[in-house]
């Protein structure tokens, strides 16, 4: 790989007695998507959000050539490293275009407003007055994909947006990715859905207990070694 875009070095995260991640080692390219999958429980939102800036770790964190490991989750977003995260934590009495456009207030200038992100999903046009409470769960999934985007992310990092929403939903979403990789993005995205995630990256990482258990191409590895990998069985014995 040529300098990665985003790379993390023997991250290292406690909370209180519990090591909830064990020296991770990670690197996203420009322009890829690649996805952390794991178990409930495996440090898939505790690594997105020490990414993040959520969480201080011990290890190091770069964006392109810069160390951001002291750097505040504000000071992150400026330099474009935004999160969608678990759950959508949208502001539920405001509605579909302010919670969005709250999304520019610590963003960069590119290509996307929130024209371009009613474009992208055209239901919110009429809608986007109202409520976010009034919404369905993938509606409202796609607004906190869209206050992610207004802020220009050149890392995209999805925790599980596939959480609690139907398969025809989930598909819906996951086509818009290829849109949302346009211009200089890369998407990091953490799923428990692993055939959901190793269809939309071109490589994965699975964890389990706060572990990298397997790594590569999702085509490299058959279903049975990643189901290995994501439940920690030691192997199937054949005698
Ligand atoms: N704020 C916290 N305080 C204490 N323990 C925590 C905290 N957040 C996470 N943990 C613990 O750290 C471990 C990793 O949790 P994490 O939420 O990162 O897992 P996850 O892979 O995102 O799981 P899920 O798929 O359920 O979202 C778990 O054992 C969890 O109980
Ligand atoms: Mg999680």
């Amino acid at each position: 790989m040529s300098v990665p875009l985003l790379s993390a070095k023997g991250l290292t995260v406690r909370h209180g007695q519990l090591t909830a991640l064990h020296g991770i080692d990670l690197d996203l390219a420009p322009g890829e998507v690649f996805a952390v999958v794991g178990a409930n429980g495996a440090g898939k939102s505790t690594l997105l959000r020490t990414l993040a800036g959520l969480h201080p770790p011990g290890g190091r964190i770069r964006l392109e050539d810069v160390d951001i490991t002291g750097l505040s989750p504000h000071e992150r977003v400026r330099r474009g490293l935004v999160m969608v995260p678990e759950g959508r934590r949208l502001f539920r009495s405001l509605s579909v275009a302010e919670n969005i456009l709250l999304g520019t207030v610590c963003g960069r200038r590119g290509g996307w407003d929130l024209d371009r992100v009613l474009e992208l999903f055209p239901w919110m046009r009429d809608r986007r007055r109202e409520r976010v409470d009034h919404l369905s769960g993938g509606e409202q999934q796609q607004v906190a994909i869209g206050r992610a985007l207004v802020a220009n992310p050149r890392v995209l990092l999805l925790d599980e947006i596939s959480l609690g929403l139907a398969p025809v939903v989930v598909r819906q979403i996951y086509r818009t990715l290829p849109t949302l990789l346009e211009g200089d993005t890369s998407i990091l995205l953490v799923e428990q859905d692993v055939r959901q995630a190793l269809r939309a990256a071109s490589r994965f990482q699975c964890l389990l207990e706060g572990r990298t258990t397997l790594a590569g191409r999702p085509g490299d590895h058959t279903a049975e070694e990643v189901e290995a990998a994501y439940f920690g069985f030691a192997g199937t014995a054949t005698a």
